[in-house]
């Protein structure tokens, strides 16, 4: 959703207004603070617990992980960039054509990016996951995520 709201920030002409500042502002808060949790959640946590498991599903899933972390690597100099032109965008109201177009660019590749990786991590790496890993596993996974996200767990 805060990807699609780039992209329409990003094709709207180089002068924001309210709603595309509005939109802008949002997105980049939302990215700022979620995507390196998610990364954390999976290079931290779920990675190095797959990685210890004696599973033949789990390890034909985790030729993928490379490929996973590769994205990510791709994706965070991506949402640096994205961030720092958004920034300047928010306090200057405007971007040259130049840094519009780079803008543009860096979120186009964020689009090519997200769909092939969600759909690896959806269909062959969580559900490998959630078979293979114990409950013990598991529950050590949710504590962290919500200890990474300041959330009390108050059931598992
Ligand atoms: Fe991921």
């Amino acid at each position: 959703m805060f990807l699609r709201s780039l992209q329409t920030v990003a094709g709207g002409g180089a002068k924001l207004d309210e709603e595309r500042r509005r939109a802008l502002d949002l997105a980049l808060r939302y990215f700022r603070e979620s995507a390196p949790k998610h990364t954390a959640d999976e290079e931290e946590s779920l990675f190095p617990r797959l990685e210890s498991v004696d599973d033949p599903e789990v390890i034909a899933a985790l030729v993928k992980v490379e490929e996973l972390e590769r994205d990510h690597r791709e994706a965070e100099g991506l949402h640096r960039r994205v961030d720092e032109l958004g920034m300047r965008w928010l306090e200057t109201g405007e971007l040259s054509s130049c840094d519009l177009a780079e803008f543009g660019k860096a979120v186009a590749r964020l689009g090519e990016i997200y769909p092939a990786h969600i759909e690896v991590e959806d269909a062959v790496l969580f559900p490998a996951a959630a078979r293979a890993l114990s409950a013990a596993q598991k529950a050590e996974i949710a504590a962290e995520m919500a200890l990474r996200r300041s959330v009390k767990l108050t059931s598992l």
